[in-house]
């Protein structure tokens, strides 16, 4: 897709982090933006700066766990603008711990926010813009933990490989039916946002707690180490404009991070020679 300007951009997660700088960089190219995220306060404040910017902008509360939720925002961004260009499947949370030891309820949550909501945006969505006929593009962020395997993150991991699945094979599907929609499946490493403190919008308990209800001690100390690594992320500004240039380009992997190159060959070589998983260590996936 290569024009912008008067068309509209759906954005999940827009209250913060990556979502909000898509909002923005969605804005800044005069595109109406329907923003949509479920924690109320920080929705209002970020449309409240992409209308001051001068987009027509609307914010919708929505959770993206909650099909109905994404119908409804689906409606009412087919109700406002007639048509939607650009759907951002990017609301996400996360969490940890051994694969053996994270509770049940954590595996819904995770599951039900990263990769259900990517399932519900795409089934409320997509069947309108191929209906529609227009050239547009569906993002959906992933994360590099969606191309390798990082210890202590199966849920996420999980999650994460699913939205690159989903989004690889609708890529393929939707150019067999000969549709000009665009995919890209985005695939950062480190970016400096709140995803560290996801816990803030999860229902019941913090991420992390035992099935019990306690903290995990090893949650709460590996927090620390990824709240580190977050705070010397990438701004998410870079993400957001590597992602407008990959709409642009029709390009389908993001990969914002150098760094990450050589895990993505070490886990595809493994495949290749049927060896052992390697274990790809997320240290520096930093702000190269
Ligand atoms: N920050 C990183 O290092 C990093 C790396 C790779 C991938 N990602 C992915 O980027 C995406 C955006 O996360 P971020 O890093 O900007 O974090 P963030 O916490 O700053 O933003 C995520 C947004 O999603 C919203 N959200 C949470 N649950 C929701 C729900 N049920 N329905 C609707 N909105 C909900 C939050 O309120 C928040 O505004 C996520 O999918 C995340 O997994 C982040």
């Amino acid at each position: 897709m290569e024009e912008f300007a008067g068309r509209v951009a759906v954005v999940t997660g827009a209250g913060s982090g990556i979502g909000l700088a898509l909002a923005r960089a969605f804005a800044a190219e005069s595109m109406s933006v329907v923003l949509a995220d479920v924690e109320d306060a920080a929705l209002e404040k970020a449309a409240a700066e992409v209308a001051e910017s001068g987009a027509d902008a609307v914010a919708v509360r929505t959770d993206v766990s909650d099909p109905d939720s994404v119908a409804a925002l689906a409606d009412t961004a087919y109700d406002r603008f007639g048509a939607v260009h650009v759907l951002c499947n990017n609301a996400g949370v996360s969490g940890g711990g051994l694969s053996w030891e994270i509770p049940l309820d954590e595996w819904d949550w995770i599951l039900g926010v990263n990769l259900r909501g990517v399932i519900h945006g795409v089934h409320a969505f997509v069947p309108r813009m191929v209906a529609g006929g227009e050239d547009g593009h569906i993002v959906n962020t992933a994360s590099v933990a969606g191309l390798v395997t990082t210890p202590f993150m199966a849920s996420y991991n999980v999650s994460k490989h699913g939205v690159v699945t989903l989004s690889e094979t609708m890529a393929v599907e939707l150019a067999m039916v000969g549709s000009p929609l665009g995919v890209s499946v985005v695939c950062p490493g480190w970016v400096r946002t709140r995803i560290h403190e996801a816990d803030r919008n999860r229902p019941g308990r913090s991420a992390g707690a035992g099935d019990g209800g306690e903290p995990d001690p090893a949650f709460a100390a590996m927090r620390g180490v990824v709240e580190q690594w977050i705070a010397g992320g990438m701004d998410p500004a870079e993400v957001a404009r590597q992602v407008l240039a990959a709409i642009r380009e029709r390009r389908f992997y993001v990969k914002t991070h150098a760094a990450m190159e050589d895990l993505i060959r070490q886990r595809h070589a493994a495949i290749e020679a049927g060896a052992d998983p390697p274990a790809s260590l997320p240290t520096d996936f930093t702000a190269n």
